[in-house]
């Protein structure tokens, strides 16, 4: 099955999603925050924070797994993503760790649909355009090294975000 028909950019809240797990742009807390964090937060409830205040946080580039509670999702995969500092502070590495870490979450609980967020794109100021073409990238590899796992979307907010991604993914062969 084509990679790219595995793949999807929807411009639509993650929150809304009923896949086996959304991606949480978080911080390194893991106590919620703004943007999807928060929104997440909030469409959960409050045992997911209950069940992050017993990871002990979670390092950039890294990913922690909970359940989704009344989220229409089954799990969170939390990740944290890298401020942007101009790029020069290991920026691209550590983000394409994110969506390796969750690659990683993903084959070890088997499951079969995702979704991302655009992370770092919002407060943590990555470029859109360098984000997305390391999303795409980092999911093409993990959906060709995980068979199992049928589709990923990335959930936009917003047309500049959908329209990176759609370009991007129009880029794909097949
Ligand atoms: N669904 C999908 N995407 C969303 C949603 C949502 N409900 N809400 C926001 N977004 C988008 C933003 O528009 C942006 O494109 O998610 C992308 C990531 O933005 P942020 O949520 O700001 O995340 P990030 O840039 O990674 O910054 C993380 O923000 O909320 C805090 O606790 C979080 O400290 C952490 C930081």
């Amino acid at each position: 099955m084509l990679i790219k028909s595995r793949i999807t950019a929807e411009e639509t809240d993650i929150t809304r999603l009923r896949v086996d797990a959304i991606v949480n742009a978080a911080n390194t807390s893991l106590l919620g925050g703004g943007g999807v964090d928060g929104a997440i937060h909030r469409a959960a409830g409050p045992e997911l924070l209950e069940e992050c205040r017993n990871l002990g946080g979670c390092e950039t580039g890294a990913a922690k797994i909970t359940k989704g509670y009344r989220l229409p999702a089954r799990w969170v995969i939390h990740t944290v993503g890298p401020v942007w500092r101009g790029g020069t502070r290991n920026e691209p590495q550590l983000l394409a760790s994110c969506y390796r870490s969750c690659f990683k979450v993903v084959a070890k609980h088997d499951l079969r649909s995702l979704a991302f967020p655009a992370i770092s794109c919002g407060v943590y100021g990555y470029p859109i355009d360098q984000a997305v073409a390391i999303a795409v990238r980092e999911v093409v590899a993990g959906l060709e090294a995980n068979p199992a796992l049928e589709h990923v979307c990335f959930a936009c907010f917003g047309k500049q975000v959908y329209g990176a991604y759609v370009s991007r993914l129009d880029q794909l062969p097949g």
